[in-house]
C-alpha cells in the first residue's frame, strides 16, 4: 500500500528542458577551450586534463546503439535521486529499446565488488519523483588504492559497460575523474560521467549553479524552522537554537534563513571567533529581553566549527594526530598548548565528538558534533554573568531534509540530469560532470553543459596527506545573496519578521510549486 501522495507523485511527469528533447535527434559538440590547468593538476590527470567542455547541439547526432550504463550513487542522500535514475532510464530507452541499466548497490563498494542489479521498468516506475536511495543504496567508499581501481576497471570491462554515471557530491566526483583518468590510461573503454549531487550546495562552480538536493532539503528545513517560529511566538517563552545540515559550506543556512527570517543565522563564512559568537548571541537576547521578548530563533550552520579560528586549528591538530595512527581517547594527552588548553575547555560530550573517526574521505563528521549544545551552553554561561535569565532548547535539522519528496524543481532538474547523462553515455563523453545553466529561467529555458570534472579540482590536505580534491564552494560574502541576507538581518534581531513557507507544495500556482532556490533566484 503505498499513501495517496505517494501515487500522485510517482504518476507526475517531470518537465524538461527544450534541449533535451527528442534525444535521438541530439549530439554533444565541443566548447573551444577556455580554462587552463595548474602543472600539479596537470601532472595528476595527464589524460584528461585535455579534456573540453560540451554542449548539447541539435542536427548531426551519433547512431544510437544499445548501450550498457552502470550508476552508482554516493554519500548522502539528496532529494531527487531517483529520479536521475528515471531520466537515465528513460533516456536510454529513447535512445534505443535494447538500452539496459545497471545498479551498482550501495554506491562505489557495489562497483568495486560487482555487486549490481540490472533495473527494470517496474522497478523504476516504483521510485518516479520519489526522494531517498532506497532502489539501490549509497556508500561514501573512496576509491584510492590500486586494488580498488584495477577491480573497477575488472567489472566494467567483464561487464562490457559503455559507462558509468557517478551520482555525488565533491568527494564522489573526485572519485569519478580518478576513474575516468584511470580508465584512459589503461584503455578501458568506459566512459565516467558525474552527476552533481549534496543537499549542502558546496559542488558548485560558473557552470554548475546548484547540486540537487539542495532546493528540497533548505524548503524542509524552512518549513520547520517556520513552525518553530510559530510556536515561539505563541508561547513566547522560549529562544530555539537550531542546527542546519550543510558540512562546512552555510548555504543551507543562508538559504532558510532567507526563507525564514530567523532573529539571527550565524554564517560560518564569516569567521567571527567563539567569543563574538557567544556576544553576540547574549546581546541579542538582552536587548530582546528589554524589549519584553524572551523568544527567538537562531540558526547555526552545522560547519560552524570549522571556521572559528580557535576550532579550525584544533580540528587540524586533532586531523594530524588521528591520520598518523593516534588513538582517539590519546589525543587530549597529545595535543600541545594552546590546543590542549582549549580542547579541556569545552564540554567532555564536545571533546569526545571532536576526535570520531574521519569519514573516508577524510572529513571530520561535523553533523556528529554538537555544536548548537556547546554555543547555547557558553551563552547560558555569559548571561549568567550577566544575571539575565532564558529558556533555550535546541534542535537539528539534517537527515529529515535529506529524503523527503524531491520538489519540482528537483524532480525537473534530477529527470533532466538523467536525460543528459544518457546522451553523454551515448556520446561516450568521460571525466565530465554534468551541469544544467539557467536554472532560475523556465525550465524549457535551460541549457545542458558538460564540464571536465578536472576544472574543478585542486589539492588539499585530507587525511594527513596532499590529495587531488573538487574544492568545496563556499558562501561567496560578496555574493548577491548573502548580500541580501547582511541587509535584512539586522531589522530581524528585535522586529519579529519570522516568514513560515510551509511544507513543499505540489498543488496550487506555478510561483507556489515551481519556485527555485531564493539564494538561486537572486
Ligand atoms: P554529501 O556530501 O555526501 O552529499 O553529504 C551530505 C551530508 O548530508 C552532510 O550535510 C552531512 O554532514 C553528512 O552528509 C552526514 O553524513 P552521514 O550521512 O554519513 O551521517
Amino acid at each position: 500500500m503505498v499513501s495517496l501522495l505517494q501515487k500522485m507523485r510517482m504518476a507526475h511527469l517531470p518537465d524538461v528542458p527544450q534541449q533535451l528533447r527528442n534525444l535521438p535527434h541530439l549530439a554533444l559538440h565541443t566548447i573551444p577551450k577556455q580554462l587552463s590547468l595548474s602543472e600539479p593538476i596537470k601532472k595528476r590527470f595527464p589524460c584528461t586534463c585535455s579534456l573540453n567542455a560540451q554542449a548539447i547541439e541539435g542536427g548531426e547526432s551519433k547512431q544510437s546503439r544499445k548501450l550498457k550504463v552502470g550508476v552508482l550513487f554516493s554519500g548522502g542522500q539528496a532529494a531527487g535521486g531517483h529520479n536521475v535514475l528515471s531520466g537515465l532510464f528513460d533516456g536510454l530507452r529513447q535512445l534505443h529499446s535494447g538500452c539496459q541499466l545497471i545498479g551498482f548497490m550501495n554506491g562505489p563498494a557495489g562497483l568495486i565488488d560487482g555487486n549490481m542489479q540490472e533495473l527494470t521498468a517496474s522497478m523504476i516506475d516504483s521510485i518516479r519523483n520519489l526522494g531517498g536511495f532506497d532502489l539501490i543504496g549509497s556508500g561514501r567508499t573512496k576509491i584510492e588504492t590500486p586494488e580498488q581501481f584495477h577491480a573497477a576497471a575488472r567489472c566494467a570491462t567483464d561487464h562490457r559497460l559503455d559507462a558509468i554515471v557517478v551520482i555525488g557530491g565533491d568527494d564522489s566526483n573526485t572519485n569519478a575523474a580518478l576513474l575516468a583518468e584511470y580508465f584512459l590510461q589503461n584503455k578501458v573503454p568506459t566512459s565516467v560521467i558525474g552527476v552533481p549531487k549534496t543537499i549542502d550546495g558546496d559542488l558548485r562552480s560558473a557552470d554548475i549553479e546548484i547540486s540537487f538536493g539542495f532546493d528540497s532539503a533548505a524548503k524542509t528545513y524552512s518549513e520547520l524552522i517556520g513552525n518553530i517560529a510559530r510556536d515561539a511566538i505563541s508561547a513566547k517563552k522560549y529562544y530555539h537554537f537550531i542546527k542546519l545540515m550543510g558540512r562546512s559550506a552555510s548555504h543551507i543556512a543562508l538559504e532558510c534563513a532567507l526563507a525564514t527570517h530567523p532573529n539571527l543565522a550565524l554564517i560560518g563564512e564569516e569567521k567571527q571567533s567563539l567569543s563574538q559568537i557567544v556576544a553576540d548571541i547574549a546581546d541579542l537576547i538582552t536587548n530582546r529581553k528589554k524589549e519584553g521578548k524572551e523568544y527567538g530563533i537562531i540558526l547555526l550552520p552545522e560547519g560552524l566549527v570549522e571556521f572559528v579560528p580557535e576550532f579550525k586549528e584544533l580540528i587540524a591538530a586533532c586531523n594530524h594526530l588521528l591520520s598518523s595512527g593516534k588513538e582517539p581517547q590519546k589525543i587530549k594527552e597529545l595535543l600541545h598548548e594552546p590546543h590542549r588548553l582549549f580542547f579541556s575547555s569545552l564540554p567532555e560530550k564536545i571533546q569526545q565528538q571532536l576526535v570520531l573517526e574521519r569519514d573516508p574521505h577524510g572529513n571530520v563528521q561535523v553533523s556528529q558534533i554538537e555544536t548548537e549544545l556547546l554555543i547555547l551552553d557558553l551563552v547560558k554561561r555569559e548571561l549568567n554573568q550577566r544575571n539575565i535569565k532564558f529558556h533555550a532548547l535546541n534542535h537539528f535539522f539534517g537527515y529529515e531534509g535529506r529524503a523527503c519528496y524531491p520538489s519540482n524543481f528537483d524532480a525537473n532538474y534530477c529527470y533532466s540530469l538523467g536525460l543528459f547523462a544518457a546522451l553523454a553515455a551515448r556520446d561516450s563523453a568521460t571525466g565530465v560532470i554534468l551541469a544544467i545553466k539557467n536554472l532560475h529561467r523556465p525550465v524549457h529555458e535551460w541549457v545542458p553543459k558538460a564540464v571536465p570534472i578536472v576544472q574543478l579540482m585542486g589539492f588539499e590536505m585530507r587525511s594527513g596527506k596532499e590529495k587531488p580534491v573538487i574544492a568545496k564552494a563556499l558562501v561567496d560574502l560578496q555574493g548577491q545573496a548573502y548580500r541580501h541576507f547582511a541587509l535584512q538581518r539586522k531589522r530581524w534581531r528585535l522586529e519579529d519578521d519570522y516568514q513560515m513557507p510551509g511544507p513543499i507544495q505540489f498543488l496550487g500556482p506555478s510561483e507556489l510549486i515551481d519556485s527555485v532556490p531564493i539564494s538561486l533566484s537572486l
